[in-house]
């Protein structure tokens, strides 16, 4: 089939490049020269593991435009994979995604446009009633939400848990499954609106769980347990399972908390007040600031002090920062009068954090640093001469917002190792 994909970004080109995969043709359209002028060089302008190695094979099967009619020229399926950002009301912003179906030209034979953005419940129906008003009968609408994760999208998109196809016409949802011929998934038939809910209600889920160990985290830390061995010990009950059981200082990125923040809104606007939802949003919020604390404690007032904060992605694998606890992280860290070096192996913290110092090497912002907290789980910290680093630290506190190290080979080199929900000694 032939396939245009809107959007040239972490969703959309992993959409494209793994259609193009499975044998379709792709067109990929963004509004952005440059990224378009870019992928035409082999140029992949994000960082997300095997899809430059993707996109390079399929290369004859993918091309890359700015223009609407030649992506939807000829086209079965055009995809939406726009960004839908947060309002300041934290309703979804679903701008982007109405200009592409105001710029969808009418067309002779029947295509079938597939929501891939995040959407809010009743977009399809709103988006239905558009194109009718615009006389685009014959533009079918299929709800295909996205359920990769940053990281590992290639593998989780060509290797799903389910497809979710929500359908206003059983013969464009057909369409949409046969497209994903070729991956072997269980596949979920719905109305549109389910499949719109399926979306943020798995999010939901994910995110409740999250903040649920971050809060036994903080309880283990009042009572003397530790949350690593609590969490294995729950995890291994069939009916909980082990999955998103890791404490921290929280969740980030671009999906986890606009999404949580606009089912909350969602529901808000329907008159329904999502308790649970927000609780699990304001346990976030308050997870991030748990290290300010922490390094406190250690290191009295933090005016002066020299902190570095290890990874700035809002987890390993993407370069993505959008809504990282990094950047609450820096920016408490800022206001409290700190002096932050930061140090990422992909991501730009430069162009994210201001007043922020930002080191080449993991070591290089631990040098003269009072304390240290690691903010993103990547395998490099496991790796790094912590002995070598204590020589070139100025003091030794150690505060792991991912419990990714080792706290007794830490303590062993001299370190005052801190975790989240582990015992303090
Ligand atoms: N990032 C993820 O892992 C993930 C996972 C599941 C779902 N989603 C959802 O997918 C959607 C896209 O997310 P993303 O992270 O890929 O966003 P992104 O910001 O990385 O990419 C969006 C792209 O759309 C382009 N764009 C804007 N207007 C356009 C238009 N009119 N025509 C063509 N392109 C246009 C932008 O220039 C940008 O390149 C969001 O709704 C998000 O919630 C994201």
């Amino acid at each position: 089939m032939k396939v245009a994909v809107f959007g040239a970004g972490y969703v959309g080109l992993v959409t494209g490049a793994c259609f193009a995969e499975l044998g379709h043709d792709v067109v990929v359209r963004d509004v952005v020269e440059a990224k378009v002028d870019a992928l035409r060089a082999g140029v992949v302008p994000i960082h997300e593991p095997g899809l430059d190695e993707i996109l390079a094979r399929n290369a004859e099967r993918l091309t890359f435009t700015t223009d609407v009619a030649e992506a939807v020229e000829g086209a079965d399926v055009v995809y939406i994979a726009v960004g839908t950002p947060p309002t300041y009301s934290g309703d979804a912003d679903l701008s982007a995604v109405w200009t592409v179906v105001d710029e969808l030209p009418a067309v002779d034979q029947r295509i079938v446009v597939a929501m891939k953005s995040t959407v809010p419940v009743g977009t399809g129906s709103a988006v239905r009633h558009r194109l009718d008003d615009r006389g685009l009968a014959n533009v079918g609408y299929v709800s295909n939400p996205e359920f990769t994760a940053e990281g590992t999208a290639v593998q989780d998109f060509m290797h799903p848990d389910r497809i979710v196809v929500g359908a206003f016409d059983g013969a464009d949802g057909d369409v949409v499954e046969r497209l994903h011929d070729g991956i072997d998934a269980p596949i979920v038939r719905c109305d549109v609106p389910s499949a719109e809910m399926v979306k943020l209600a798995a999010n939901a889920a994910l995110v409740t769980r999250i903040s649920f160990i971050n809060e036994i985290a903080n309880v283990c830390e009042a009572t003397g347990a530790d949350v690593t061995t609590v969490a294995e010990g729950i995890g291994l009950d069939r009916r909980i399972g082990p999955s998103f059981l890791r404490a921290g200082i929280g969740f980030g990125g671009s999906c986890f908390p606009k999404d949580s923040l606009a089912l909350k809104q969602l529901a808000a606007n329907s008159g329904y007040n999502f308790q649970l939802l927000n609780a699990v949003i304001e346990v976030n919020e308050l997870q991030k600031r748990r290290v300010i604390g922490k390094l406190e404690r250690r290191l009295g007032p933090l005016r002066g002090k020299r902190i570095a904060l290890l990874g700035l992605a809002f987890k390993p694998g993407t370069d993505d920062m959008r809504e990282a606890p990094s950047l609450v992280l820096a920016g408490r860290l800022l206001s409290e009068g700190a002096d932050v070096r930061a140090w990422d192996p992909v991501a730009n913290g430069a162009a994210h954090l201001h007043g922020v110092e930002i080191a080449e090497t993991a070591l290089a912002a631990l040098d003269g640093a009072d304390g240290a907290v690691v903010v993103t789980e990547w395998p490099e910290l496991r790796e790094l001469d912590w002995a070598a680093a204590r020589e070139r630290m100025r003091g030794n506190v150690i505060v792991d917002g991912r419990n990714h190290l080792d706290p007794e080979a830490l303590r062993a080199l001299g370190f005052v190792y801190e975790g989240m929900g582990r015992p303090v000694v």
